[in-house]
């Protein structure tokens, strides 16, 4: 069993390494028809056992999987949706039932006009789990999403067996169809073989509503809304993960984080791990605003009461990793922030004027600028950014690279290893953890309330305290 697995996997990396060469060379524009096209395959449940699958088509279409090799009767198919959004028609399913540490090839369509056949492999029971890590692609035309996709293609050479790939968000620049096809032909023979952990990004769910959820087959259960994005958890290896919507009112809801404090408090997995998009600790352009100093208040003293160990972020364009922080100070015991760098060509320069006033400059233990200008140094490099995470049991590898725009060459930033002892969670909360329409509808005016009032007594102060060096910067820089 084991040869035939070690078989079939490397069969598998030789059918992802033969796509992503056809999507090197460009793959077909979106097609017409019944033609599935923006497939993608996502963790939904049980990842021994389960993955999510939506796909589009150009006219309504019936919703089908073939899994190679398996019958159907040897799998359940549930949730399955079928409805027209935005001019074409969305496509989703769930696939139940499989067995753990199998590769699986499959494919989608309505029975006659199938996809090409994709990959993906249920997680194994060990207490091992590997990932790459992505932000901020956040592009508008087929060549900013081609950065993005030779990003997660250098990041799939430097780590290809691993077990599913995490997005902080920002996928495209506006969601509209024209991007969602562009981004489909950039990465689209990728997308189908590997399983994907989306995050929304303002630019997915901020003023577009319902986009993020009708392009992803998700468990939202327990999310407290789907308009502008979802929350969500699941486990991989010995390690659980929890993805948070920041574009819930503004930032976070009070809902969504009681809803993080209760997930993390029903899992006795030894890792904890939470990815979101907007950064409570960063120098970029957007860490000024009270949405994201507010998370230093609300997410980072919820994330301390839960004993998480990495919380993954996007949104400010450029790589920051702090040491561990709890309570707003260096705690050995604390969470460690990573800010994930933009895969894409979008990047950003350092705000000096952040340093001190919204971030500690004690905080920072390694930060990469991915263009030149203000804080670019010599040995920054000007490139797409991805991370790799491996956990062996106790001990947890991040590794982070840089693809470089002028010739491909990867080259590894920073390194960072830590060791734990392990079964020191508990569970602690085994209730229902769904939030209703009526509680969600009651949170609202007290989450904003929180945050206005957090804007105006600490934000607002701090802010003008740190006025002059902010215009110093646009003076000097023009940089703001
Ligand atoms: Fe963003």
């Amino acid at each position: 069993m084991k040869n035939f697995k070690r078989i079939l996997s490397v069969v598998l990396c030789v059918c992802l390494l033969a796509s992503t060469a056809v999507s090197f060379a460009g793959a077909e524009d979106a097609a017409t028809g019944t033609t599935p096209t923006r497939l993608s395959v996502t963790v939904n449940g049980d990842t021994s056992a389960s993955r999510g699958f939506c796909w589009y088509t150009a006219e309504e279409a019936d919703t089908k999987i073939e899994i190679f090799g398996v019958p159907a009767s040897e799998y359940t198919v549930e949730d399955v949706v079928c409805e027209e959004w935005e001019g074409n028609w969305m496509h989703k399913l769930v696939v139940t039932g499989l067995k753990a540490g199998i590769p699986y090839s499959f494919r989608v369509g309505d029975g006659t006009n199938w996809s090409d056949w994709g990959t993906f492999v249920t997680d194994n029971g060990d207490d091992k789990v590997s990932f790459i890590n992505i932000a901020d692609v956040q592009a508008g035309d087929y060549e900013g999403f081609m950065k993005g996709a030779d990003t997660l293609a250098g990041a799939f050479r430097t780590l290809p067996g691993a077990d599913f790939v995490s997005n902080c968000g920002d996928f495209t620049n506006d969601s509209t169809n024209e991007e969602w096809d562009a981004y489909d032909k950039a990465f689209g023979a990728m997308n189908s073989h590997y399983t994907l952990v989306p995050v929304s990004g303002n630019h997915d769910g901020l003023g577009v509503e319902y986009w993020f959820n009708n392009m992803f087959a998700l468990d939202t259960t327990e999310s407290v809304q789907v308009k502008d994005g979802v929350n969500y958890s699941f486990d991989y290896g010995n390690a659980h993960f929890a993805v948070l919507n920041t574009n819930d009112l503004l930032s976070v809801s009070l809902a969504q984080l009681k809803w993080l404090k209760n997930d993390m408090n029903s899992t006795d997995k030894d890792w904890k791990i939470v990815f979101f998009h907007k950064s409570p600790y960063s120098l970029g352009k957007d860490a000024k605003w009270p949405d994201a100093l507010y998370l230093q208040e609300s997410l980072v003293r919820t994330l301390d009461d839960c004993n998480v160990d990495f919380a993954f972020s996007g949104h400010d364009h450029q790589y920051i990793r702090t040491k561990p922080i709890a309570g707003n100070k260096l705690n050995e015991d604390g969470t460690t922030y990573v800010l994930s760098g933009t895969a894409g060509g979008k990047r950003y320069e350092i705000r000096p004027f952040l340093e001190g006033h919204f971030l500690k400059e004690d905080f920072v233990d390694k930060i990469v600028i991915q263009r030149e200008g203000v804080g670019f140094e010599s040995e920054d490099y000007i490139g797409g950014c991805f991370e790799t995470v491996e956990i062996n049991g106790d001990t947890l590898t991040l590794k982070t690279y840089i693809v470089a725009d002028a010739d491909g060459k990867i080259t590894q930033v920073d390194e960072y290893v830590v060791t734990k002892e392990l079964g020191e969670n508990e569970i602690t909360f085994t209730g229902d953890n769904t939030t209703s329409e009526a509680e969600y509808a009651l949170g609202v005016i007290p989450s904003f309330l929180c945050l206005a009032a957090y804007a105006i007594a600490n934000w607002l102060p701090r802010f003008f305290i740190m006025l002059p060096e902010l215009l110093y910067s646009v003076i000097e820089y023009d940089v703001f």
